[in-house]
């Protein structure tokens, strides 16, 4: 049985070159159920947030904005820092949540998953992000998703996850999200 393609947008809340977060979401490319694709929007261009800017958006906010409006939902992977999301990913959603209640993050779905050192596997920064998409009109998927602890093990030198059961829950979750997603779609694709 063939399904309604998908489009999900993967947005990694780290700029580094070698972030396990940013890893995250490549694992989760090649981990998807058929019929979905998933791209990956760089943070790095965004500019911080200045309201004066409003009336004449930097390029990169509105690809950004732009490339949310197109996807049919956004994975998001966010690292925590000191018990919350960092600042580039508040920063990103910030400019995209306007105007308010009727930006392209209004009534999108999402897929949360996060990556850590550390065994809490970024759970504090990925409650706290639940918390920001419902300023946003957002709709998270209600349960956690990956919660990656001891991510800096988890990779092997290509950058693929080198163990079997990290690999199933992740491939498991991206199947939850895009049945989560098909619940909310709307007919905008040409
Ligand atoms: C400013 C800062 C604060 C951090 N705070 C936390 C934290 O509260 N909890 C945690 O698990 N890791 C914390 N870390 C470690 C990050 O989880 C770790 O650097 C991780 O690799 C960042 O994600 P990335 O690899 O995708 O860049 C912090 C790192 C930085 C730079």
């Amino acid at each position: 049985m063939t399904s309604t393609p998908l489009r999900l947008l993967g947005i990694s809340g780290s700029l580094r070159k070698h972030s396990l977060n940013t890893a995250l979401l490549q694992a989760a490319q090649e981990l998807l159920p058929p019929d979905v694709s998933l791209t990956l929007h760089p943070l790095n261009d965004i500019p911080l947030y200045n309201g004066d800017l409003e009336s004449s958006l930097p390029e990169a906010v509105s690809a950004f904005k732009h490339a949310i409006a197109q996807s049919d939902g956004l994975l998001i992977s966010t690292p925590e820092y000191n018990y919350s999301i960092p600042g580039v990913l508040k920063n990103a959603i910030d400019w995209a949540s306007r105007p308010a209640y009727k930006s392209p993050l209004a009534h999108k779905p999402v897929g949360i998953l996060g990556a850590s050192p550390s065994p809490y596997g970024t759970v504090r920064a990925q409650d706290h992000l639940r918390h920001v998409l419902a300023a946003v009109h957002a709709y998270a998927l209600p349960h956690h998703g990956l919660l990656l602890g001891g991510a800096n093990q988890k990779f092997d030198e290509h950058r693929h996850i080198n163990d079997p059961s990290t690999r199933e829950r992740l491939q498991v979750f991206l199947a939850d999200l895009a049945s989560w997603t098909r619940r909310f779609r709307t007919p905008h694709h040409p």
